[in-house]
């Protein structure tokens, strides 16, 4: 087990958490190198003998070492800005296995990745394709397309996290997409390449996927009968994880599933997972500063935040949060909460703990849309994320200082 529950405590890997706080100091986000490579090989077994790419939606967690490690794994990525980007190219990754997506590429980010030689941009409007059309002119070359389909899917998640129903911003509904493929297709500087679909986060679900799947094979079954061929499907991410009760899908079961429903269809299958293959490989180390008794309840106020850890903020997110350390004595119910000055600010809400000033918590499942969701609100310096191997620790991101918060700002003199 990545995290283990042992008598001194709770560990990761083979280091207590305890010590790894010690020498870095918290708040600090804690990954294992174990349970990174063992999600990805949950796909990658599964995919094996397949004509498949993996491409990790970086957006999850984009520290360049996460991305390293997939990287030498042999995965492609999934990237949503030029930043990103850069990120694969300074981790090691290969242009040639990236996908863009999201609605809003601006120029530069369409410039930089054609000149990189990505692999497809995953189109999700006409504007869009017109404004890659002119980029890929000017630079005398023909950009690889997927169009993004909207499946009209509700995928039964939380609605901030759901992106393949109508109402949603994302995508192109399937008529309007052929239109757009058409387009594509008689384009000396656009190349069709694929069909891509992505409806949604943290599904738990099988058919949801399925039915997102079959919508869009008979869309691309119609292309193919225009003479518009494809090369692959991209199927997005959204598979999710456990963060308490849910009994989620398994890679390798969705994997069967989806070939069954191919048949003889010759495409490459693209998947774009992001928090299956981060999310449970880390978490993010706090330690309690105050236990304070309020008149209807009691506050655990410790040192991690809303800044450092968003989803329970933004989505109500459920986390596990353990202590450390086990401490005998009766638990009390505690909202567990961060210094910052917002009564939204917590990690969690009315937990039985033992704990005292002092204590090390973990708040588990914390490695997916984790650090890279985090911010710097009330000039609070980001957090240091450790990378544990074995016995061995990688200080992977050193903790922010405040002046690295100033710098770029301006004061206006006088
Ligand atoms: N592909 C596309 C086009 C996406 O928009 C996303 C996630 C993914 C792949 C990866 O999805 P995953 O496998 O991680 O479910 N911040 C939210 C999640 C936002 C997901 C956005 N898009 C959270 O903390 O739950």
């Amino acid at each position: 087990m990545s995290f283990n529950q042992q008598t001194e405590g709770l560990h990761v890997e083979g280091l207590s958490l305890a010590s790894v706080a010690d020498q870095y100091g918290t708040p600090c986000y804690v990954y294992s190198h174990a349970a990174l490579t063992g999600a990805w090989r949950a796909w990658a077994d599964a995919l094996a003998g397949r004509n498949a790419l993996v491409c990790y939606a970086m957006k999850a967690n984009s520290s360049l070492a996460i991305l390293e490690v997939f990287a030498q794994l042999g995965s492609g990525f999934d990237i949503v800005s030029a930043g990103e980007l850069e990120r694969v190219i300074a981790a090691g990754g290969d242009p040639a296995r990236v996908v863009f997506s999201g609605v809003g590429k601006s120029r530069q980010d369409i410039e930089r990745a054609l000149a990189a030689g990505i692999l497809c941009f995953n189109v999700e409007s006409y504007p869009e394709l017109l404004r890659i059309e002119a980029i890929a002119a000017a630079q005398r070359t023909r950009a690889r397309i997927s169009v993004r389909v909207n499946p009209d899917v509700d995928a039964g998640t939380h609605p901030y996290i759901s992106t393949g129903l109508r109402e949603n911003k994302f995508g192109v509904p399937f008529a309007e997409a052929l239109t757009l493929y058409r387009h594509a297709h008689a384009s000396t500087h656009l190349e069709v390449v694929g069909v891509d679909v992505h409806i949604g986060s943290q599904i738990t679900e099988l058919a949801p996927f399925l039915e997102a799947l079959e919508r869009t094979i008979a869309f691309a079954d119609g292309l193919a009968a225009e003479g518009i061929g494809i090369h692959h499907l991209d199927l997005g991410g959204g598979v999710g994880i456990r963060y308490r009760d849910e009994e989620p899908i398994i890679p390798a079961d969705y994997i069967e599933a989806v070939w069954q429903r191919l048949g003889k269809r010759p495409w490459q299958v693209l998947f774009e997972p992001g928090r299956s293959l981060v999310g449970n490989a880390g978490v993010l180390l706090t330690r309690v500063e105050y236990l304070k008794v309020g008149a209807e309840r009691h506050f655990a106020i410790v040192d991690a935040a809303m800044n450092d850890l968003l989803r329970p903020s933004l989505y109500e997110a459920w986390h596990d949060i353990r202590p450390v350390s086990q401490r005998a004595g009766t638990p009390i119910e505690y909202d567990v909460v961060g210094p910052v000055c917002e009564s939204g600010d917590f990690l969690g809400r009315a937990r039985a703990l033992s704990i005292a000033e002092g204590d090390l918590l973990a708040v588990m499942s914390a490695g997916a849309y984790g650090m890279s969701m985090s911010s710097n609100y009330n000039s609070r310096p980001r957090a240091a994320e450790v990378l544990v191997d074995g016995t061995t620790t990688h200080l992977i991101r050193e903790r922010e200082s405040v002046k690295d918060l100033f710098r770029g700002e301006h004061l206006i003199g006088g």
